[in-house]
């Protein structure tokens, strides 16, 4: 495989008008972004699925926000890497290209990307459970418990978690360009949380795409696809880019 199954995904490219990408932790593992489903991902012996959910905030504020603070000071001092660059590459190649991303560390807009669709948001807003407004906020770390500087109410970090519904406007923007689609690649994602796991089968199934997943590992979606091709994203998206340049 290798090169070859690359190359294959590149000259699907150049032959096509309608580009979707979905990122998960993958991308951003070469950067030093613990995934979420490792041992690296974990905090004083939580799981990411025990604090990210609106119970756990409810339950106990300080808690969450401690690991919000750990998850941003983490962060905050790192790069973009190779992979988040040339999907900056391919968005300028591609005249209806999509990028959709489950990461909520930023990087893809701090590599270029012109407009991800950071569809479980980004830990550098936050939204206020009174008032509701969303401000941009990079703090590290964050003053615990922060209010809200329009009207006092407390502070929750702007992204989406479990047992939350995504916005219905993104989620119906994502569908739409699904629907769309002639490639897609599904980069660095386990494939486990809905509903970016069934993009890919939506992709394939409504429009016909021809679907690669680049992953370190193959997944439980690995035989669904047209291809699915082992290595880091950081080494595959470069060398992709390489076949797509004219
Ligand atoms: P996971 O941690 O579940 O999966 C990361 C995937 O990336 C795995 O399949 C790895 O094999 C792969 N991987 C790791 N390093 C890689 C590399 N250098 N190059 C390519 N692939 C690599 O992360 P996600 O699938 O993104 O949700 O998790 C999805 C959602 O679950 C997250 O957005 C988050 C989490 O709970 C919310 O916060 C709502």
């Amino acid at each position: 495989m290798g090169n070859e199954a690359i190359r294959q995904v590149a000259e699907k490219i150049k032959a096509s008008n309608s580009v979707v990408v979905l990122t998960g932790a993958g991308i951003s593992q070469e950067s030093g972004v613990p995934t979420f489903r490792g041992k690296d991902g974990l905090w004083k012996d939580f799981r990411a699925e025990d604090l990210a959910t609106p119970e756990a905030f409810h339950r106990d504020p300080v808690l969450v926000w401690e690991w919000y603070n750990w998850r941003r000071g983490l962060i905050k001092p790192l790069k973009p890497n190779p992979g988040h660059y040339a999907l900056v590459e391919l968005e300028k190649r591609i005249p209806d290209f999509t990028l959709v991303t489950q990461n909520v560390d930023g990087l893809h807009r701090a590599a270029g990307s012109k407009d991800p669709i950071e569809m479980h948001g980004t830990i550098w807003r936050v939204r206020c459970l009174e008032c509701k407004r969303s401000f941009e906020n990079r703090e590290v770390p964050i003053k615990i418990l922060p209010e809200c500087e329009a009207c006092g109410g407390l502070l929750r970090p702007d992204v989406v978690w479990f047992g939350e519904s995504l916005d219905t406007k993104i989620l119906h923007a994502i569908y739409t360009y699904l629907q769309r689609a002639e490639v897609m690649l599904v980069v660095g994602t386990s494939a486990i949380v809905q509903p970016a796991a069934s993009f890919g089968i939506v992709a394939k199934r409504t429009a016909g795409a021809f679907v690669a997943e680049l992953n370190r590992s193959r997944t439980h979606q690995s035989p669904v696809f047209d291809l699915s091709i082992q290595g880091k994203a950081g080494e595959l998206l470069p060398q992709l880019v390489d076949y797509v340049r004219p």
